[in-house]
């Protein structure tokens, strides 16, 4: 019998590595219970599909519990974060999950999010232009984190001149969104950039409410759908945050996570540089490998039994994509890059109604930006031999990504 399975999420080589854990969890304990997150961990790719679309068993509205257990002057201190998370429709369970969803996507759907490649291509364009003469630069912060960020804010239509603010306020706000468990300091510091993050969103909502533009915001604001309903404006104001929160912390990962894979697969990347047709197969298989996407979190709504586990109301499950993307019970040889493969879907985006409302955007961005790279350097490798990865469960992603290139 081997050793109990001890997942202490934050030690650094299972962040570097979580996958040989996850295989342990996957083999030996697939409804396996974390003492120290006090939850319900699951690995395997059918038991994370069917959960994703078990809406009865299992609820999405994860803040609320969380939010009512909080004393008086805690709640308080959040005020912001509690005011707006409430209403994004990833934490919400139907009919306002299907209302919230339903209104958001009559203006963000695949034809608006399709519609933007030649603004990714000119943006990824412009930012590695910036880095003519280069010879060593960190892929993070000059690349694969502003471009997903100045695309949701064109398509928004906020300036591009707000960078360095949106994506401060951005990086703030993921202290509480991408923790489980945070310093107390540091939920002041999400509290204080939700609040400012509000105060831009609602001056911009208020200034396309007199002037409409041809961006989403303005079309969010004027949003009427066939029985007249329409976003209330602190609900606008939330589904802002959201598009930009949601629209590229996770594209940031899934860009710098991808182009990780392809240095370590050598033969993987010279496979795409001569064949950039490969790029929508490469992305899928890249998402698959190494994808953004850390844990879901849902509540137990109905006690019920899994793998002979009592799961009782209340508790908490945290559903492991990435793990499920490596289940061999669903690929052949999964710690392998194939950019060719061929298979079922990865789950990297959700599966069921919470699927991820944005992902044509997010693949447009890596179908633009993998080829390009590879079109714009003969070499890309990297300059240190062990990134460090973000400290969350949330996301799977790096602190920096620091690379060597030589020009084509
Ligand atoms: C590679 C990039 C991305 C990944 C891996 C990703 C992943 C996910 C996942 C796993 C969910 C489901 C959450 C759940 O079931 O609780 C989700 C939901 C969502 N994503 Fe994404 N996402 C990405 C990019 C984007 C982009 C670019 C946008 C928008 C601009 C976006 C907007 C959303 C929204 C609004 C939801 C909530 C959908 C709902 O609850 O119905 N995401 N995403």
């Amino acid at each position: 019998m081997s050793a109990a399975i001890d997942w202490r999420p934050d030690d650094p080589a299972t962040l570097a590595d979580p996958y040989p854990l996850f295989a342990r969890m996957r083999d030996e304990d697939p409804c396996h219970w974390s003492p120290r997150l006090k939850s319900w961990v699951l690995t395997r790719y059918d038991d994370v599909k069917r959960v994703c679309t078990d809406k009865d068993r299992l609820s999405s509205d994860r803040l609320r519990p969380y939010f009512a257990s909080l004393p008086g002057t805690e709640a308080q201190r959040i005020a912001n974060i509690v005011r707006y998370l409430s209403l994004w429709m990833v934490f919400k369970d139907p009919p306002e999950h299907t209302r919230l969803r339903r209104l958001a996507g009559k203006v963000f759907h695949a034809r608006s999010m399709q519609a933007m490649r030649p603004q990714v291509e000119q943006i990824a364009g412009w930012l590695l232009d910036r880095l003519d003469g280069r010879d060593e630069f960190d892929a993070i912060a000059e690349f694969a984190g502003p471009l997903p960020c100045l695309v949701i804010m064109a398509m928004l239509g906020v300036p591009r001149d707000a960078l360095g603010d949106v994506k401060r306020m951005s990086d703030d706000m993921a202290l509480f969104i991408g923790s489980s468990r945070i310093a107390a300091e540091k939920y002041d510091t999400a509290e204080g950039a939700t609040r400012e993050m509000a105060a831009f969103f609602r001056a911009l909502i208020d200034a396309r409410r007199r002037e409409p533009r041809d961006d989403l915001l303005s079309a969010l604001v004027h949003l009427r759908d066939d029985d007249g309903d329409r976003f209330s404006d602190d609900e606008l104001v939330a589904t802002c945050i959201m598009l930009l929160f949601a629209g590229h912390e996770t594209t940031t990962n899934h860009i710098a996570n991808g182009l990780l894979a392809l240095m370590r697969f050598p033969q993987q990347m010279a496979a795409l540089r001569a064949d950039p047709g490969l790029a929508p197969a490469a992305v899928e298989e890249l998402l698959r490998y190494d994808g953004p996407s850390g844990a879901q979190v849902r509540i137990v709504a109905q006690t019920h039994e899994l793998h002979g586990r009592v799961l009782e109301a209340g508790q908490r499950v945290f559903i492991m994509l990435n793990a499920a993307n490596r289940d061999p019970r669903a690929y052949d040889e999964p710690d392998r890059l194939d950019l060719a493969r061929d298979g079922v879907a990865h789950l990297t985006f959700g599966y069921g109604p919470h699927i991820c409302l944005g992902f044509p955007l997010a693949r447009t961005e890596g179908q633009v930006a993998f080829p390009l790279l590879l079109d714009r350097y003969r070499e890309i490798e990297p300059a240190v031999e062990q990134p460090q990865w973000i400290n969350s469960l949330v996301f799977r992603g790096m602190v920096s990504l620091p690379v060597r290139v030589r020009r084509a």
